[in-house]
């Protein structure tokens, strides 16, 4: 039996750290286990230019505690308005790794997100001539869309006349949660990847709603049933190339999130290694677990794999805090339902 698992340091290619006091809170959450992340820009107001991410960067690098290292990957929010030489030009620096695409009204913070795809187009064009990746959250806005198919009806909707409008564009489908988006990515080619949540490979939308709403399963996209969460389970530990970890850990304090009104996002952070790893145990998938934390996201990016390591042991159940404290208030940990024995060794 497997008792120790050495891996090379994971990345998380989908991560909310938000700003102020949440920033100063969760940072360390991320920055203990995983090398880098790409930084999603929905603050308020959104990370749209170039100069707002250098600033939102140098934030993120004040707010790293004493000997703890981490590389933020950022990205530019798209809006209408988004300028293509802006985008070319903080692409060649080097200050960032992708630019997000939110339809408006789709999730947290998106409003001033896309409306009309045909005015991003230029920009779209100009991210395919250079090779900078765009992320895309894949959800219809249309109130005539039921929220549990607003993926998949994105799909044919928007994301593939937009591929196929655009060549060369090179695309993560973000937090995918059905086996539509699934069959779609591994259907295309070596310009389409998606990433997966720590959280979707755990509940289905039973856990959010049975017995009792639980505000802190809830996401956005929306867990869906059980037969799609076996889906992105396969398509992560089946060790395919072009699916990886991206937590969308999305810290929103307490208060936000058990609320008549309560906000989208699950806070994965502290506890996803572990929760990783059981999972793939649970599938017989431990030698893939590499893959999916630490190999394919870099290759999809074209960057360079993190030489530093970690060790997770296995051992009695793991200890984790229930909430994390921040100065605006408690943030719960995400809850996978069952004890996990991984511990990601800290020394
Ligand atoms: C994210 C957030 O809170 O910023 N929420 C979520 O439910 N995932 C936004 C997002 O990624 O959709
Ligand atoms: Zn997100």
């Amino acid at each position: 039996m497997t008792n120790t698992l050495t891996l090379r340091r994971p990345d998380d290619w989908h991560l909310h750290l938000r700003d102020g006091a949440v920033l100063t809170a969760v940072l360390p959450e991320t920055a203990r286990d995983f090398a880098r992340a790409i930084i999603m820009p929905n603050l308020v107001p959104p990370v749209i230019t170039g100069d707002q991410a250098a600033a939102y960067r140098d934030r993120i690098l004040a707010a790293l505690p004493q000997g703890m290292s981490f590389e933020p990957l950022m990205t530019l929010y798209l809006t209408e308005d988004t300028d293509p030489d802006d985008v070319a030009a903080a692409a060649a620096s080097g200050l960032v790794t992708a630019v997000k695409l939110y339809p408006a009204g789709a999730t947290t913070n998106s409003n001033s997100g896309v409306r009309d795809f045909d005015n991003v187009r230029a920009v779209l064009e100009r991210m395919a001539e250079i090779g900078l990746p765009l992320c895309v959250h894949g959800e219809v806005t249309d109130p005539e869309i039921d929220i549990f198919d607003r993926e998949a009806v994105f799909i044919d909707r928007v994301l593939d006349p937009i591929r196929r409008a655009t060549p060369g564009l090179r695309v993560v489908m973000e937090h995918v949660t059905t086996s539509d988006a699934v069959d779609y990515v591994k259907a295309g080619n070596d310009d389409l990847a998606a990433t997966i949540t720590t959280h979707h490979l755990v509940i289905n939308r039973n856990h959010i709603l049975v017995g009792g709403i639980k505000p802190h399963y809830y996401c956005l996209p929306v867990a869906k049933r059980e037969t799609h969460r076996l889906a992105l389970r396969d398509a992560a530990t089946s060790g395919h190339p072009r699916f990886f970890l991206g937590t969308d850990s999305a810290p929103h304090v307490d208060p936000l999130k058990e609320n008549s009104c309560g906000c989208a996002g699950c806070f994965t952070a502290t506890n996803t290694m572990s929760v990783l790893a059981e999972v793939f145990e649970q599938d017989g998938a431990l030698d893939k677990l590499e893959g999916f934390t630490s190999l394919n996201g870099p290759a999809f990016y074209r960057l360079p794999v993190n030489e530093a390591s970690i060790t997770l042991t296995k051992g009695e159940p793991v200890t984790y805090p229930e909430k994390i404290a921040c100065d605006d208030g408690p943030i719960t940990v995400f809850d996978p339902g069952y004890p996990l024995h991984w511990a990601v060794q800290r020394d």
